[in-house]
């Protein structure tokens, strides 16, 4: 029998800690979903490393979303969501996209994407996505969505998360 290391705590319980660590060493990039409140029209968003393109044909890309975010109910209650794949640059943004409460788009300079929503100054690049499904998943839901329009924006490199820190490509 092959022994190695075993994912489960003394409990039984795969360890959260353990899970963290482990998923840590997947380098991820990072975007920010964004949309415009339906109800006030105010700049709304997310950051999530979780994002990755799902299918060509048709196009679709898909994210996965805590149950606990207060900010993806109103992106969801938009008709376009934008996801904008962040720039190795825009650590700060990814901070303030990821922040609770407050004004998350304070100070970020941001032009409208073909759908409206916004597309954050720096940038790599953007694409419309309309939802097509929310599959519940654990304490997430994998969102499905359709791409409706994207383009390339910013040069530069990407922003890459890794073991709970950031950093560029080489
Ligand atoms: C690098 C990074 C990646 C993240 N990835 C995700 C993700 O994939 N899914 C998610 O629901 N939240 C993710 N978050 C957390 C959200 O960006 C945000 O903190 C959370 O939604 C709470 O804010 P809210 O209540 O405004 O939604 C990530 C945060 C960081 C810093």
């Amino acid at each position: 029998m092959p022994t190695g290391p075993t994912p489960q705590s003394a409990n039984g319980h795969l360890d959260s800690r353990r899970f963290r660590q482990v998923l840590g060493r997947f380098a991820t990039g990072v975007v920010a979903i964004t949309a415009l409140d339906s109800h006030d029209g105010r700049p709304c968003g997310l950051a999530a490393n979780s994002f990755t393109s799902v299918s060509l044909d048709p196009p679709l890309v898909a994210f996965c979303v805590a149950h606990t975010s207060t900010s993806w109910p109103r992106v969801r209650g938009a008709r376009v969501v934008t996801v904008n794949v962040l720039a190795e640059h825009q650590q700060e943004v990814c901070a303030q996209m990821a922040s609770r409460g407050g004004d998350k788009f304070a100070g970020l300079e941001w032009t409208g994407s073909p759908g409206g929503n916004p597309v954050l100054e720096g940038a790599l690049a953007w694409l419309d996505c309309v939802v097509e499904a929310e599959h519940p998943a654990g304490d997430h839901n994998i969102v499905v969505a359709r791409v409706l329009q994207l383009d390339t924006h910013a040069d530069g490199g990407p922003l890459v998360f890794f073991q709970g820190g950031y950093g560029g490509f080489r």
